[in-house]
């Protein structure tokens, strides 16, 4: 009887199983053959990029009222906050990525290309597909193994991309969607590109990973003199913001939990960690609070932190510093850099708001849109730009402030109890998106105008403080929360669009674009993590949250990070990651 029972379940288990494959494939081959037969009779949309702003908008769009093509060099989708895990092997390279095609179905074409330009007047891109490699540097195919030339390691490997034979192609949009993301900026300091890293793509974090073990083998090799050990074992990181810290983060675990139990001896007397920061604080735009633990912690971490310094340029096999307040250079041999300083417009982007009027288009960050993400200068409203690449107008927070003002000052004496003031613009909040993200900024910039603690403000050095602010904040932050949000928020407004050749969206309902602030976290090492919740009114306010910082915020941070995988499989293959992670290590093979 028991055997019969298990029969049945196996039956009625695979019969199951393959029933709905067989769905699947039967759902995916009609929708298939629908958006064939509708090719053409529906308003065209162009997504460019696969990343956090794009396929949010790509998985919401309505396909029965558009047609949508997404155009990008990358097939996948990247998980980047995972990227510094996958720089030291804590997670695999195809945990954090999922191809597009899967993501968004059939419904959506997807073709593997770069846009390089665009006409506006016809509403044409063009493409080029020729050796499509998305690798953060802006060159093609590069030397996967090329850092290890450096660290005197095994000699270089060309990756021959075989799709060269792709040719250039031009296609047609009704409505472009530019979703590009951002490069990384080098400010044009002397050998970056040559001889440090980035962490911005898949490959990045492979070729770190693969220097990192390469720096490890060279120093076990038995001529090696003490002093060039040292050298070779020396990690420098650049920048001391989110993508920095993380990645000196995950070093030092890789570093205490592995290699110290391959390389011993190494790890005792020769390793080093330092992140370099030239100003006096690492993760500057988060609370101050989190800054000093996260200093402090890292101290504990065995990493060196380097304030006030400015990294002046890079050599072969040296980084070049100036320390703040004095002239000299000073010279700090290393071998694998990492460089972390922010990011900048990618030449499309350039490219882009040349063609529709620097006018227009006057900020370099990137393309300027209204507030329905619009791109300024665009008369038919025809371009969107989302994510890194976009640049949000707003109005300047001086005269946000300025018009509460004057709405408090009844009585017109140009001064006003600060007290008050700040309550008024705590209610007022809401209906200002810069001043919810920013509260924490203003709440300074009130203590700073009111200098002689009199509890009074005045509006003439209210303006001198906020015009200082304003230079700070004029843009969101360049984050994957704001460009899932902007993804998501085009894909409703689109969708919601009943004529699209009116661009008054005021006249058709349709909301503005608002920015919710979930909080910014970051992991720090030794199982620890930071999370800042300012900003993020009305959400968490509620609740009164202070920073968090330790191994709850690690927690958090794990979850989150889980969550937000985008598929089942992914999320399989991560938690398998930290478990193998925790229960045999990392890998520390060098291919
Ligand atoms: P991306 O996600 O970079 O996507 C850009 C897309 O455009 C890519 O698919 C690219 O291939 C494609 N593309 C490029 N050029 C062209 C072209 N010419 N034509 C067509 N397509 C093109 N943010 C957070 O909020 N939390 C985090 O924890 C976090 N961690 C991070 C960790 C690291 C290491 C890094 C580098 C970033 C992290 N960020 C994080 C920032 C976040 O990744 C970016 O803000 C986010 O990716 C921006 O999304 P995007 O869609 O604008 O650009
Ligand atoms: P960043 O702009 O946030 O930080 C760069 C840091 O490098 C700054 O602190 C700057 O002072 C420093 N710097 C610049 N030039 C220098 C020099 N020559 N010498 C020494 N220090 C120098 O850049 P980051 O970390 O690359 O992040 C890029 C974007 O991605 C940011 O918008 C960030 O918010 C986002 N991000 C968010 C994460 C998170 O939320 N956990 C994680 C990683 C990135």
């Amino acid at each position: 009887r028991r055997l019969k029972n298990l029969l049945i379940i196996t039956v009625v288990g695979v019969g199951s199983f393959y029933s709905y494959r067989a769905y699947r494939s039967y759902k995916w081959s009609k929708e298939v053959s629908e958006s064939d037969s509708t090719t053409g009779t529906k308003p065209r949309i162009v997504v460019l990029g696969t990343g956090w702003g794009a396929v949010p908008l790509l998985k919401h769009i309505d396909t029965q009222k558009y047609e949508v093509v997404c155009v990008s060099p990358r097939n996948y989708f990247l998980m980047t906050p995972l990227l510094p895990s996958v720089s030291v092997g804590t997670v695999e390279t195809r945990t954090v990525i999922e191809s597009i095609r899967s993501l968004v179905g059939p419904k959506i074409k997807y073709v593997e290309a770069h846009c390089v330009d665009v006409d506006t007047k016809t509403k044409v891109i063009t493409c080029n597909s020729d050796g499509t490699n998305t690798v953060s540097r802006g060159d093609d195919v590069k030397t996967l193994l090329e850092p290890s030339k450096r660290a005197g390691g095994a000699s270089s490997r060309i990756i021959k991309d075989s799709a060269r034979t792709r040719p250039q192609f031009d296609m047609k949009y009704d409505i472009l969607v530019v979703a590009v993301g951002s490069e990384n900026n080098t400010f044009n300091i002397p050998g970056v590109e040559e001889h440090a890293h980035f962490l911005k793509e898949l490959l990045d974090a492979r070729r770190i990973r693969s220097a990192i073990s390469d720096a490890f083998e060279s120093a076990m090799t038995p001529s090696q003199t003490a002093e060039e050990r040292k050298r070779l074992l020396h990690f420098v990181i650049v920048g001391g913001g989110p993508t920095g810290v993380e990645f000196a983060a995950e070093l030092a675990d890789f570093v205490r939990e592995d290699l110290q139990y391959y390389f011993p001896r190494l790890v005792a007397n020769d390793v080093k960690i330092t992140l370099i920061e030239a100003l006096d604080h690492v993760l500057s735009m988060m609370d101050k609070q989190i800054s000093d633990y996260t200093e402090k912690h890292f101290r504990r971490e065995n990493i060196d932190v380097l304030m006030n310094t400015f990294v002046k340029s890079i050599k072969q096999r040296e980084v070049v510093v100036q320390f703040k307040g004095s002239n000299e250079l000073t010279s700090i041999p290393c071998s694998v850099v990492v460089w972390a300083t922010g990011i900048k417009a990618r030449p499309i982007t350039n490219r882009i708001r040349e063609i529709i009027g620097l006018k227009a288009q006057s900020n370099r960050m990137g393309i300027l849109t209204d507030r329905y993400l619009r791109a300024k200068g665009v008369t038919d409203g025809s371009i969107y730009a989302i994510g890194d690449c976009a640049t949000i107008e707003q109005p300047k927070l001086v005269d946000q402030i300025q018009t509460l003002f004057e709405e408090a000052d009844t009585q017109r004496r140009g001064a006003l109890d600060l007290q008050q003031f700040k309550a008024l613009v705590e209610r007022k909040i809401h209906d200002f998106p810069q001043l919810e993200i920013f509260s924490k900024t203003i709440e300074k910039t009130f203590e700073e105008a009111d200098k002689e603690k009199s509890g009074f403000l005045t509006l003439a050095t209210l303006h001198s403080a906020l015009e200082k602010a304003d230079k700070k904040i004029r843009a969101l932050p360049a984050t994957a929360q704001v460009a899932a949000q902007e993804g998501r928020y085009i894909a409703d407004l689109l969708n919601q669009v009943t004529d699209l050749k009116s661009s008054d969206y005021q006249q058709q309902n349709l909301q503005s674009f608002r920015y919710k602030h979930m909080g910014a976290l970051a992991y720090v090492g030794g199982d620890s993590a930071v999370l800042d919740f300012s900003g993020t009114k009305p959400i968490f306010d509620l609740f009164n949250l202070q920073p968090l910082s330790g191994r709850s915020a690690a927690y958090l941070w794990k979850s989150f990070y889980f969550t937000e995988m985008f598929t089942g499989r992914t999320k399989t293959l991560l938690a398998f990651d930290w478990v193998r992670t925790r229960l045999y290590g990392r890998d520390i093979s060098r291919y």
